[in-house]
């Protein structure tokens, strides 16, 4: 599906996105969060979700905790149909602009080693590897490459 970056809306997440957003994790991870642990995040002020919007449908999500002004990313997900035109980087930049705004001057998340469409992502907006945490990852096993953008 081809979208153009303009149509894109993006915006904090509510809970009528819960079950799309629910239902992009369950496509795209071998441990997806359940709608429940989403509804938990929402009564959490030091948590901060984005959904990009396009043509009315949650197209991906990504989100932000705020750990002693040090920005946690998580969940960073776009739907297999949408990928590859800019939704996460546009999602990311924006939760990004929206953290250095609430006074987080450093970001930090973790990735699968193999995943290389991840960590382009995260290196074009400045992201570097400061180490790799060995068998961090289950479904299948694998070491994660910790991330910092400060
Ligand atoms: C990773 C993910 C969020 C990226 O979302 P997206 O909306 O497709 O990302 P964007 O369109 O903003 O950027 C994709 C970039 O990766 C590049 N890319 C795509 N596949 C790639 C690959 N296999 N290897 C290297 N780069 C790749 C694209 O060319 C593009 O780079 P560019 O902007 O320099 O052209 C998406 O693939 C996804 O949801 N994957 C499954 C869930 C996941 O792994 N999340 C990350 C957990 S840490």
């Amino acid at each position: 599906m081809t979208i153009n970056i303009e149509e894109i809306e993006i915006r904090e997440l509510q809970d009528t996105d819960i079950e799309a957003v629910s239902a992009i994790e369950a496509a795209s991870f071998s441990m997806p969060w359940s709608p429940n642990d989403f509804r938990d995040l929402l009564s959490r002020n030091y948590c901060y979700y984005l959904v990009a919007i396009v043509d009315g449908e949650v197209a991906g999500c990504a989100g932000l905790t705020d750990i002693c002004n040090e920005g946690n990313i998580d969940n960073v997900v776009v739907a297999e149909k949408f990928r590859g035109q800019g939704i996460a980087t546009a999602l990311l930049k924006e939760l990004i602009s929206r953290g250095e705004s609430r006074g987080i001057n450093a970001f930090t998340l973790e990735v699968r080693v193999s995943n290389e469409a991840a960590i382009h992502v995260y290196e074009n907006l400045g992201f570097v590897s400061e180490g790799i945490r060995p068998r961090f990852y289950e479904k299948p096993i694998e070491d994660a490459m910790i991330m910092w953008r400060r």
